[in-house]
C-alpha cells in the first residue's frame, strides 16, 4: 500500500573514506548518521537484517575494480535481506521481507522493482537469501558445480576456499550428487570441520602441507571437476593433479588475488589443460540466472531434509562492517559470513 513520503527514519552507513593500498586498513573506511525523509514513488525502505560478506566487495573499493567501482563517500555496496518499514509502491507491503542491494547501512531505500520478495517456507528463514539461498552463495555453488563444471556421479571434485561460506554448499552439493569430495582448507579446525560435519571425503590444509603432494595421495586418478575460490598458486597446484582426461577447472574467484587487482598472477601450469584435454572456464553467477529456479528447490529440498546446512558465523553492529571484510581475506570465519546490523 502507498503511504505518504514524509518520514524519518535515522540509517547509519559505512562509506569508502578512501582507496585501500593493498589490504584494506580501517582508515578507509568512514561511518556517519544521515536520516531518510524522502521516499520517491516506486520506492520502499527496508530495515536491513542480514548483509552477505562477500569478496567483490573488497574489490569495488579500488579503481580497477573487477565490480563497478565505488565513488569515495558512497555507501558500501553489499546484497542482503531485510524487511519493508514504508512502502510507496503497491508491489511491496510494510512488513514483507526482501532481498536486494541492500548496501553497508542499516536502512536500504531501494526501487520496488530491485527489491526481491522473499516468499516465506516453512523451515527456511529469510536470511537464507544471504547464505544458502542466495545469489552470491548457494547459487554460485550451484552453477558453478552443475552448471559449469557439469558434475557427475563419482567424479572427484577438489573445492579450494572450501571452508567458506560458497565452498561449503558446494562440498555438501557434490556430495549429494553422488561425487567424492577434497576441500582446500587454512588450518587444521576448518579442515575438520570440513570432514566431521560436512561431509567431505579429504580435507587439505593448504597452510600446513604441500597442496599438490597431499592432492596425488588423496586422488591418486586426479581430479575431475576442480571449483576454484582462491586461485593463484593452489590452481597450479590442482592443474598438476587432473584427471587423464575431460576434467573442468571453474573459476569462481581467485580470492588470493584481490588484494592486487592490476598485478594478478595466472596459472603457470595452463599447459596441463592441452595435455590432459581439459577446459577452464570461469562464470559470472548473473549469467545463469535462468537456472535460480532450478538451483533454488534443490538446495531448498537439501536444506528441508537437513542434507545441507550453511552454518553463520555473524558479526554485530554496522560499525564493524569493514573488520568484518577484513576476516574474508585473514581466514577468521568458517562457513558464512555475514553482518547484522
Ligand atoms: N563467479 C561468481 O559469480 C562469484 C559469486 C560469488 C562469489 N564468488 C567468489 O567465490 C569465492 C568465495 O567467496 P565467499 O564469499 O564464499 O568467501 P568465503 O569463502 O566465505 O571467504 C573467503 C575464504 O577465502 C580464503 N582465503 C582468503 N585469502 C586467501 C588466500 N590468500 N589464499 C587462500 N585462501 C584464502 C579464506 O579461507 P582459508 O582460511 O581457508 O584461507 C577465507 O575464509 C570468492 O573468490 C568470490 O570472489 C564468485
Amino acid at each position: 500500500m502507498c503511504r505518504s513520503s514524509a518520514i524519518t527514519i535515522k540509517n547509519r552507513r559505512v562509506f569508502i573514506k578512501q582507496r585501500p593500498d593493498g589490504m584494506p586498513t580501517i582508515d578507509d573506511f568512514g561511518i556517519e548518521n544521515v536520516n531518510i525523509e524522502d521516499v520517491p514513488a516506486g520506492h520502499v525502505v527496508a530495515k536491513v537484517d542480514t548483509l552477505s560478506m562477500d569478496a567483490w566487495i573488497r574489490t569495488t573499493l579500488n579503481e580497477e575494480g573487477m565490480h563497478r567501482t565505488g565513488d569515495i563517500g558512497s555507501t558500501i555496496r553489499a546484497l542482503g535481506v531485510g524487511q519493508v518499514v514504508e512502502s510507496r509502491s503497491d508491489d511491496l507491503a510494510i512488513g514483507d521481507w526482501v532481498y536486494g542491494l541492500m548496501s553497508a547501512q542499516t536502512y536500504a531505500v531501494l526501487p520496488a522493482g530491485a527489491a526481491t520478495k522473499i516468499v516465506p517456507e516453512d523451515g527456511i528463514a529469510p536470511s537464507a537469501f544471504a547464505g544458502p539461498l542466495g545469489i552470491t552463495t548457494g547459487l554460485t555453488a550451484w552453477v558453478g558445480l552443475v552448471a559449469v563444471g557439469e558434475v557427475q556421479e563419482n567424479d572427484v571434485v577438489v573445492v579450494s576456499g572450501a571452508a567458506g561460506a560458497v565452498g561449503t554448499v558446494v562440498v555438501q552439493l557434490a556430495k549429494a550428487r553422488g561425487a567424492r569430495v577434497i576441500g582446500i582448507a587454512g588450518g587444521p579446525e576448518k579442515c575438520s570441520y570440513l570432514t566431521e560435519k560436512m561431509g567431505a571425503d579429504v580435507a587439505i590444509d593448504y597452510k600446513n602441507n604441500d597442496v599438490s603432494s597431499a592432492l596425488k595421495a588423496a586422488a591418486p586418478e586426479g581430479a575431475n571437476v576442480f571449483f576454484d575460490n582462491v586461485g593463484g598458486e593452489i590452481l597450479d597446484n590442482v592443474l598438476d593433479n587432473l584427471a587423464a582426461a575431460e576434467a573442468r577447472i571453474v573459476i569462481c574467484g581467485a580470492i588470493s588475488q584481490y588484494q592486487h587487482l592490476a598485478d594478478v598472477r595466472g596459472p603457470k601450469l595452463y599447459l596441463r589443460l592441452a595435455e590432459r584435454n581439459a577446459s577452464m572456464r570461469g562464470f559470472v553467477v548473473s549469467h545463469h540466472e535462468a537456472r535460480y529456479p532450478e538451483a533454488i528447490q534443490e538446495i531448498s529440498e537439501l536444506l528441508k531434509t537437513g542434507q545441507l546446512a550453511l552454518p553463520e558465523h555473524v558479526v554485530e553492529g554496522i560499525d564493524r562492517f569493514a573488520e568484518a571484510l577484513f576476516m574474508l581475506f585473514n581466514g577468521a570465519h568458517v562457513g558464512n559470513l555475514v553482518v547484522r546490523p
